[in-house]
């Protein structure tokens, strides 16, 4: 079993960020918060480390990984290529919950981009994080810190439970702020894409770049996209099975379609319903954020409670949900 070591967000301990630095120097594994979730380290520029990622996470390798940076100088060596609207998102929203998707450089090894052309590079705000990077002086490859297809980590020890046994060392800040991944656009290609929503949303960077940009919700995810597995439709998802409701009035139909006897969970925001049921009801805020800070802990305790059915209710459908409603859409495909 790996080691649980508590750091303080705000004034990281210097002697266990360089015991960290030197594990991953090493190439092992090594779990670390970002203000999204948290992630699992290692040093990006070696293959074997990398490896040691796919291995633990049980990840296919078709499935790229993210580099992590703690400046733009530091992404730009990494590139082939650094439009000047990567310049834009970067001053706009780095450090921050943005990843971009360019033309790799030739060093970057090949593990990391599945083979492809382009490298996702993200500058993360989390001062542990950018601590850590700035410790190894490397660029570290870290993709969210659980199994492949489960539920991301919010909280160090659900990186215990999904990974204790595979990793070095899990840097425990407490929970993260954003509690939900990184919103990911490609700029390697015209007309730019959002491959993933995430706590940035579209309409944010639309602005900022004056232009269309496009992309997908996740009941739609065209074949040749497929090439980013962030957009399977089945990611995110809890053990237990998961129905999603859009409005109160479809309850009564779920309800008759489910025996007596099952134990039913629910992730609630406004409504009151099946008011006998105390324990496995958990309500959620009503703000978008707040929400999404919350939304990965209350799954993860929801799936341990042994439930037959998690029931949902979705919140709207607008431009500010759309990263809460696509992770819900994923927790629920089958
Ligand atoms: O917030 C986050 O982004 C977290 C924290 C730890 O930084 N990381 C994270 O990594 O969510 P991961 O591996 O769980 O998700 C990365 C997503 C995946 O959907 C992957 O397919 C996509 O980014 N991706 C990575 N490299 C790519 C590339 N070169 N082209 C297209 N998509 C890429
Ligand atoms: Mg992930």
């Amino acid at each position: 079993m790996g080691r649980t070591a508590t750091i303080d967000p705000n004034n990281p301990d210097a002697l266990l960020l360089r015991e960290a630095a030197q594990l991953l120097r090493d190439g092992r594994l090594v779990a670390f918060p970002t203000e999204t979730v948290y992630g699992l380290g290692a040093n990006g520029l070696d293959s074997e480390a990398v490896g040691r990622i796919y291995e633990a996470k049980g990840r296919p390798n078709t499935n790229p990984v993210i580099l992590h940076v703690s400046s733009t100088a530091q992404a730009k060596e990494l590139v082939a290529a650094w439009p000047e609207e990567a310049d834009l998102l970067a001053e706009a929203f780095w450090p921050g919950p943005l990843t971009m998707v360019l033309p790799k450089g030739s060093h970057v090894p090949e593990i990391v981009t599945a083979g492809g052309p382009t490298v996702a590079i993200r500058f993360p705000a989390h001062p542990v994080a950018r601590a850590l990077i700035e410790a190894t002086g490397l660029p570290l490859a870290a993709p969210s810190a659980n199994r492949s297809s489960e539920i991301s980590p919010t909280r160090a020890e659900h990186v215990a439970k999904s990974l204790g046994d595979r990793i070095d060392l899990i840097l425990d800040a407490g929970p993260t702020s954003m509690g939900i991944e990184s919103t990911v656009i490609d700029l390697s290609k015209e007309p730019f894409r959002i491959l993933r929503f995430g706590p940035l949303v579209p309409e944010q960077l639309k602005a900022l770049l004056k232009r269309e940009i496009l992309w997908n919700s996740a009941a739609e995810v065209p074949s040749e996209i497929l090439a980013s597995p962030g957009m399977l439709r089945k990611h995110y998802s809890p053990h237990t099975a998961t129905l999603l409701i859009d409005r109160v009035g479809e309850f009564e139909k779920f309800i008759d379609r489910i025996s007596a006897r099952e134990r039913i969970g629910y992730l609630l925001r406004t409504w009151n319903i099946d008011p006998e049921v105390e324990n496995g009801k958990i309500l959620m805020p009503t703000g978008a954020a707040e929400y999404a800070e919350r939304l990965y802990d209350a799954l993860h305790r929801l799936d341990s409670m042994e439930l037959d059915t998690i029931i949902v209710e979705m919140p709207p459908d607008s431009e500010e949900w759309l990263a809460v409603r696509d992770r819900l859409t994923r927790a629920a495909a089958k």
